[in-house]
């Protein structure tokens, strides 16, 4: 049975990759907050055969994510896919000290949190997942804290990675355009949600990099539409 801790899985990208990955050979942690739509995740993944526990914890509050990593590191991992994310949309003479603070803590301590607690036990031929974004690479105005959260996640993970290869541990970076979520209801503007990719893509790139022999570790994977930048 394969253990798959997947962050952020109650709905948008999270839930699409935890309905991908969902085989009668899985039993899938699925954390977020929402009790009701991880249970409708959960029941999506049980009709595909697979397991699945839920994990409720506010990941801006260390002390509760310290407590959820107890109850994970029972046993090993074998994939940790690293995706609940926010996005605080403001130019930077709006931005206040709390939106910075809680884009901090959720996207970047509670990630540290978690491989730090989790990681280090992970065997040979598993695999750590980072749901980055187009964000991760380039800069975008209005969007400062989220692009440096971004960015920096990507180096600590390029960095981990490095750390692991010796292990045979594989890192995995996913660099998503603009996909529809309800991400994008708090972000101001007029956009066009219907251009936007499917989480289901961004779930897809994900199984492809998993389904890779052990000894092969696809990197880095940026996805986006035709078009280019919405
Ligand atoms: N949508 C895009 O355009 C896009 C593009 C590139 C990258 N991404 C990245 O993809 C990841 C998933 O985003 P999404 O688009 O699927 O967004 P979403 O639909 O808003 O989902 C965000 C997920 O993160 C969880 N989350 C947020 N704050 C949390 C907190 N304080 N504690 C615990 N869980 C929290 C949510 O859980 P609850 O609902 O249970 O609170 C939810 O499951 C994020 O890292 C995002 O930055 C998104």
């Amino acid at each position: 049975m394969q253990r798959v801790l997947i962050t952020g899985a109650s709905r948008g990208i999270g839930r699409a990759i935890a309905e991908i990955l969902a085989t009668p050979q899985t039993l899938l942690l699925l954390h977020g907050r929402d009790q009701q739509a991880l249970e409708e995740t959960a029941a999506a993944c049980k009709q595909a055969g697979a397991k699945a526990e839920l994990l409720i914890c506010d990941l801006s509050k260390p002390a509760l994510v310290e407590r959820m990593i107890d109850q994970i590191s029972t046993s090993p991992l074998d994939v940790f896919v690293n995706n609940a994310g926010v996005g605080m949309v403001n130019p930077l003479e709006q931005m206040t000290r709390e939106e910075w603070d809680l884009t901090v803590a959720v996207n970047i301590t509670a990630p540290f949190l978690l491989y730090r607690g989790l990681v280090p036990t992970m065997p040979s031929g598993s695999s750590v997942v980072n749901i980055l974004s187009g964000a991760a690479k380039s800069g975008i105005p209005g969007w400062s804290s989220y692009c440096m959260s971004k960015f920096a996640m990507d180096g600590f993970a390029k960095a981990v990675r490095e750390e692991l290869r010796a292990k045979g541990v594989r890192v995995i970076n996913i660099y998503p355009n603009a996909t529809d979520t309800d991400i994008w209801e708090q972000v101001p503007g007029d956009w066009p949600r219907e251009k936007m990719m499917r989480p289901e893509s961004v779930a897809t790139a994900v199984k492809a990099a998993l389904d890779q022999p052990p000894n092969i570790v696809v990197e880095d994977i940026s996805l986006g539409i035709i078009q280019g930048r919405l």
